[in-house]
């Protein structure tokens, strides 16, 4: 459990003109949201600044276009800034998957050819690791860290696996189906001295953790802004440090082929960008309307009530306990255990997630670790005491006849 954990429900944030915080996103009030973690959702405010943008593309495309490198340099910088991130280190890249894939392209064969994953990484991601494995004409080596495991026993469990033969260290900063931290400033101080290359998969960390660059000496970084940070879709982060980066090129090769990193990144042809330019006004909306440290306090604060609720209504159900022991937790997300039978493994996890919105009205993400099912429970500004007491109320029976039905 995460140190802010409540008993009590938090009371909802409202905007400025007392209205509830959701009404300054396009949410369906027909359905609950609580999978803020997957594909994020984005303001209004952004919504409406993405749209100015088009505009001004459709009205003038040859000058919108020739302009263009220049106004992603802008965004860069705000966004670096947001990341805690070196403006000339930092990359745009239309998501955290490009991001990876980017790192997979341009480094040469290290080492014997390993590379090291854990068990809690994604599975797009581990599948590029593996494919790149076999290109290098090594394997992968997959750390298994418990879902429990705290910052030592974790860091220990990487670095078993990582060896002479080692070419690339490939670790989550968040994970997605455990929502839990790893160790990765411990692992990347660790991969620098043995001069074996890291990328960190920070897909969930922006706008999840403060400056998540922050003091980051790794070599590569990746992160969607498009999550926990608002941003439209499309907008995500790759950060690089050292010489390796010079071999760091966009997925689309362009006319900035021949500039260095990151600047080459700002040439991907003719693409729609306008999503990436209004990131900037998504960070904004929240930073202006309740502050980043309240937003995300407000959303750990409710993912605990929620987890707590709703874990409650679970072993009321089954008899068993539903609570999730994570070590190194973060904040705004939590795992709460499924009754048995559901969500075994990926595929039925993810079938769980197309039946929610039609037969329990939420959005909801489910995911499977070790055998086990879980619900993950995200909150973001928008979310309320409400959501969660609905589902614990409405949604665990019915998870409960799923469950007998599944056995
Ligand atoms: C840990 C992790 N890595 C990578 C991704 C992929 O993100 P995207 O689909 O934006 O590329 C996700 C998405 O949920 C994720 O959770």
């Amino acid at each position: 459990m995460s140190e802010t954990e409540v008993t009590t429900a938090p009371r909802p944030l409202l905007l400025a003109d007392d209205r509830p915080a959701a009404r300054a996103w396009t949410l369906d009030p027909a359905l609950r949201h609580l999978n803020h973690g997957s594909f994020g959702a984005v303001p209004l405010a952004a919504q409406e600044r993405q749209q100015e943008l088009r505009a001004r593309m459709e009205s003038a495309p040859v000058v919108w276009f020739s302009e263009l490198p220049r106004r992603l340099a802008a965004a860069r910088t705000d966004l670096a800034a947001f990341l805690g991130a070196a403006p000339g280190d930092l990359a745009l890249v239309p998501n955290a998957s490009a991001g990876a894939s980017v790192v997979y392209a341009g480094l040469e064969r290290r080492g014997g050819g390993e590379i090291v994953v854990t068990d809690h990484g994604y599975g797009a991601v581990t599948m590029g690791a593996e494919r790149l494995a076999r290109r290098w004409g090594g394997r992968v080596r997959t750390a298994r860290v418990p879902l429990d495991a705290g910052e030592e026993q974790a860091y220990e469990a990487v670095m078993a696996e990582v060896g002479e033969a080692t070419g690339l260290v490939v670790v989550d900063q968040v994970t997605s189906a455990t929502a839990r931290r790893l160790p990765v400033e411990r692992i990347a101080a660790r991969t620098r001295r043995l001069g074996i290359p890291l990328l960190v998969d920070g897909a969930h960390a922006p706008g999840l953790i403060a400056a998540p660059l922050d003091g980051w000496d790794g070599d590569f970084w990746t992160g969607n802004l498009h999550k926990w940070g608002c941003a439209p879709r499309g907008t995500a982060a790759l950060v690089a440090r050292g010489p390796l980066r010079d071999g760091l090129y966009p997925l689309i090769d362009s006319w900035g082929a021949a500039d260095p990193y990151p600047e080459r990144f700002d040439h991907q042809g003719t693409l729609d960008a306008t999503g990436q330019l209004a990131a900037p006004a998504a960070l904004g909306f929240v930073d202006s309307v309740w502050g980043w440290p309240a937003a995300r306090r407000y959303m750990d604060e409710l993912a605990g009530y929620g987890a707590r609720i709703v874990g409650a209504a679970l072993a009321g159900l089954t008899g068993a306990d539903a609570s999730v022991d994570v070590g190194m937790p973060v904040p705004g997300m939590r795992l709460v255990r499924l009754p048995d039978g559901l969500g075994a493994d990926r595929l039925a996890a993810d079938a769980l997630r197309d039946r929610a919105p039609a037969e329990l009205g939420v959005e909801a993400a489910f995911t499977s670790f070790g055998g086990v099912g879980y619900l993950r429970l995200s909150a973001h500004v928008y979310n309320t005491a409400e959501d969660y007491e609905y589902f614990a109320e409405k949604c665990v029976p019915v998870l409960g006849e799923w469950a007998r039905a599944a056995r």
